[in-house]
């Protein structure tokens, strides 16, 4: 059955890569180079070490699994990924990086089901939960902010990066019904999409504290517009393994257009969350 999260992005990569979010893109010259960067920050900015053990929700193709483990030398990954193709490529992926264990413990399915915690975790309780580029998919955000505190140790940080709604956002106009669509379109529940005090009242309901909230919009969002105007030019300027077909393309145009309207505009903003446990 086809699934909307897929393999497709794999086209976007640099050989043997296969990222699948946003970028961080000041300095990312390719596709795979900004994906590395914004995990790279993601996992700086969350603290990993030797002594973390991570729970990885939304691993997408493996990549970032990779980099918790070879880069930050995290002590135990743990995941849960909607996708199977996705989750069965990432397992493959630790397979032969050496990472048998790993992949083991990687699981397909909805990060919204308390019982895979159960499953995937067992009477472990990770240091860290983080979610890269993916938390506004879920089906509720709010419900994996509570599973997540949930199952976290004492003091554990909740890490992401996530969309939310801009302070200046126009709630009623023209540009409400341009973000609905593009909300459905893109699979991506409404009531996600909050502005910046609401997302922090979700987050203390649920029982963090310590909240910081960093704006990265301007590294994110105007970077992976600018990539997909090369992509629709030439792939080898835009540093591709194979150029997308039509229906790829038009695809990813709509996103670049959309997210470099919805920045300008101020009306979507991209950041970098971290919490810790309360308590
Ligand atoms: C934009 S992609 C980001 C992938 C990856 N984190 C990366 O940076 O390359 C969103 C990811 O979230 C996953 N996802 C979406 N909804 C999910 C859900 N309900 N439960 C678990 N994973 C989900 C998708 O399968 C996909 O891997």
């Amino acid at each position: 059955m086809a699934e909307f999260h897929d393999l497709a992005e794999l086209a976007l990569n640099s050989d043997g890569q296969s990222w699948g979010n946003l970028g961080y893109w000041p300095n990312a010259t390719n596709y795979s180079d900004a994906c590395r960067a914004l995990a790279l920050l993601l996992g700086e900015q969350a603290g990993l070490d030797h002594s973390s053990s991570v729970f990885d929700a939304g691993f997408g193709c493996g990549d970032q699994l990779l980099l918790w483990l070879d880069h930050f030398h995290v002590g135990r990954i743990c995941g849960v990924n909607l996708s199977r193709s996705q989750t069965a490529y990432a397992k493959r992926k630790l397979e032969e990086a050496g990472h048998a264990d790993s992949a083991a413990a990687i699981s397909q399915g909805d990060i919204n089901d308390p019982g895979l915690w159960d499953a995937v975790l067992g009477r472990n309780q990770p240091s860290h939960v983080l979610a890269l580029d993916c938390a506004y998919h879920f089906p509720s955000r709010a419900e994996f902010f509570a599973v997540a505190q949930w199952h976290l140790a004492p003091s554990g940080q909740l890490a992401l990066t996530d969309f939310m709604l801009s302070d200046r956002h126009d709630s009623d106009g023209l540009a409400r019904h341009l973000l609905r669509w593009m909300l459905k379109v893109s699979r991506i529940p409404e009531a996600n999409i909050v502005d910046r005090d609401r997302y922090r009242l979700e987050l203390e309901q649920s029982g963090f504290a310590d909240i910081r909230m960093i704006d990265i919009s301007a590294y994110v969002m105007p970077g992976l517009a600018q990539f997909i105007r090369r992509l629709r030019q030439d792939k080898v300027a835009a540093g591709v393994s194979k150029r997308p077909g039509w229906l790829g393309l038009l695809k990813y145009r709509l996103t670049g257009r959309f997210l470099e309207w919805a920045h300008r505009r101020s009306v979507l903003r991209y950041c970098l969350i971290i919490a810790t446990k309360a308590g």
